[in-house]
């Protein structure tokens, strides 16, 4: 098994352009110093420019929290592919569930989109979930075969490579509500099975299955021991340099 581990920081629609620049060095810092894992961040779009100048020439990553499927065209309010990679991106968030629940987005959209950031030479991070009434109700694996399936629909064997999935139960982002580290085990497992069938066993092995939801300094020790947790995907707090950093020096 050879997973790097991915630690990412998703600041949604948080920090002026100088906050986002200030946090992107120190972040940069730390990840000089961890030579064993990845390091992501995803600022908000107005960002993006000048943190990819300000760490453009490190090991931290620079993703995008979206991405549109066309290479150009009348799509007002979408930022392209070529868009992003010009400035130095390297991954798009696709999927998220504040996507999906706060502005609408379908599983359709979101496979066009996934399809799009791979066309445009970004990979895709790919975010699914299940909210706590389906949870609740029992769905958890149903939902979230329905949404592998029609989110990586297209993909190829390929491509899955440059795919990292990123599972996010909807009732544990921002609520400080983290999934316990054997739901999150169960549901990763299930997801690497579901690659599995879906593709192959060696490819499904070396997808990288992010964790996140209410991932802190106190937890993310516990979550990484899982063995098919490769990273995490975290929300509040990446947006502070201090308990990002320990967040990345897990142990
Ligand atoms: P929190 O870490 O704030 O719960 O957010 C998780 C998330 O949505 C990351 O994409």
């Amino acid at each position: 098994m050879n997973r790097r581990p991915l630690i990412a920081g998703n600041w949604k629609m948080y920090l002026s352009v100088a906050e986002s620049v200030r946090l992107a060095q120190a972040v940069a810092a730390t990840s000089a110093t961890c030579p064993d894992l990845d390091v992501m961040v995803a600022p908000a779009f107005t960002s993006l420019a000048k943190v990819c100048e300000a760490v453009g020439n490190t090991s931290l990553k620079v993703a995008a929290q979206n991405v549109a499927w066309a290479k150009e065209g009348a799509f007002t309010g979408e930022i392209a592919p070529p868009m992003l990679t010009d400035l130095g991106v390297r991954l798009a968030i696709v999927g998220h569930s504040e996507r999906r629940q706060i502005f609408g987005e379908s599983d359709a959209m979101i496979n066009r989109r996934l399809l799009g950031a791979l066309a445009g030479g970004l990979q895709p991070v790919f975010c699914v979930g299940e909210t706590l009434e389906e949870r609740e109700a029992d769905r958890t694996f149903s939902v979230l075969e329905h949404q592998v399936r029609q989110g990586l629909q297209g993909v190829t064997k390929e491509e899955m490579p440059q795919v990292v999935l990123a599972y996010e139960p909807v009732w544990a982002i921002g609520t400080g509500k983290t999934a316990t580290k054997e739901q999150a085990q169960e549901a990763h497992a299930f997801l690497r099975r579901l690659l599995a069938e879906t593709y192959e066993k060696n490819i499904a092995e070396d997808v990288r299955i992010l964790y996140g939801g209410s991932v802190k300094p106190d937890n993310i020790d516990s979550l990484m021991a899982q063995p098919d947790i490769d990273g995490a995907l975290v929300g509040g707090a990446a947006l502070k340099a201090e308990s990002f950093e320990r967040i990345i020096r897990f142990q």
